[in-house]
């Protein structure tokens, strides 16, 4: 989500900055406080959701990687290659478990973006897609608390461009999927996971080749989730109850 983000529309970013926090809070109270045992019921029977401290740093530390490389994309015509190329290694270092799982087959598409298919057991089901961007607006270091890209932890809060547009969201998506390969999850109904590279810029490259790439192959979706955002209540005309993006 974009262009009406970078309008500087006093409540709109009110709102954002309120967002940020919330999102970010509440990240890292999950990762923090989910210390009693808790277990997911499956199909195939229970997994373990409890999260080992271990695996609490590694999913800190990933987005805060994942902050760290600039993967602008300056205008419709300009990105930084260089940082896209290295997203999309530091992904496959970061998550080994979905870049070798048997049930993935990982696509490099239009050049940055990539794809992946998550083969379920039962091929009746539908599949659906969970979406998500990786490039970011630019940010100079101007009105920042700390550099933009440094991907800094002050008191609880992950600082950065991109954290809740779009890296939460991939890493968020990343993240859950290598957990539930450790813990042996097989899914019945498959499903796909697009992560696009010029969404800020139109994504002409990235969703315009995922989506040709998908009706080729006749793919119907069930449904499609892509980047939300806060709760907004007040904020979008002609809406009277809290609306989530
Ligand atoms: C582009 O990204 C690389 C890291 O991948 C970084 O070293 C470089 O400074 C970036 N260039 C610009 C212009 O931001
Ligand atoms: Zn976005």
């Amino acid at each position: 989500m974009t262009a009406h983000w970078r309008n500087p529309v006093g409540t709109l970013l009110g709102v954002f900055v309120v967002g940020v926090a919330v999102l970010v809070a509440l990240l890292l109270i999950r990762t923090y406080t989910l210390a009693e045992t808790k277990r997911v019921w499956l199909d195939k029977g229970a997994l373990e959701a409890e999260l080992t401290q271990e695996e609490r740093e590694q999913l800190l530390e990933a987005l805060k990687g994942a902050i760290r490389i600039p993967t602008v994309s300056f205008s419709e015509t300009e990105q930084n290659n260089t940082a896209l190329a290295e997203f999309g290694q530091y992904i496959r270092k970061a998550f080994p478990l979905v870049f070798s799982s048997s049930l993935i087959q990982h696509e490099v598409v239009g050049g940055y973006s990539h794809l992946f298919t998550v083969r379920g057991s039962d091929s009746n089901l539908q599949p659906y897609m969970l979406l998500a961007h990786f490039d970011v607006v630019p940010a100079t270091p101007e009105g920042w608390e700390v550099p933009p890209f440094s991907g800094e932890e002050h008191n609880g809060y992950i600082y950065g461009r991109g954290t809740i547009d779009d890296k939460n969201c991939v890493i968020g998506i990343l993240q859950a999927l290598e957990l539930l390969l450790k813990r042996g999850y097989k899914p019945r109904r498959s499903f796909y996971i697009g992560f696009g590279h010029d969404e800020e810029i139109s994504g002409n490259y990235g969703a315009v080749k995922i989506v040709e790439k998908l009706q080729s192959r006749e793919v119907k979706l069930s449904f499609l989730l892509d980047e939300g955002l806060a709760v907004l209540d007040g904020v979008i005309p002609g809406t009277k109850r809290p609306i989530a993006l």
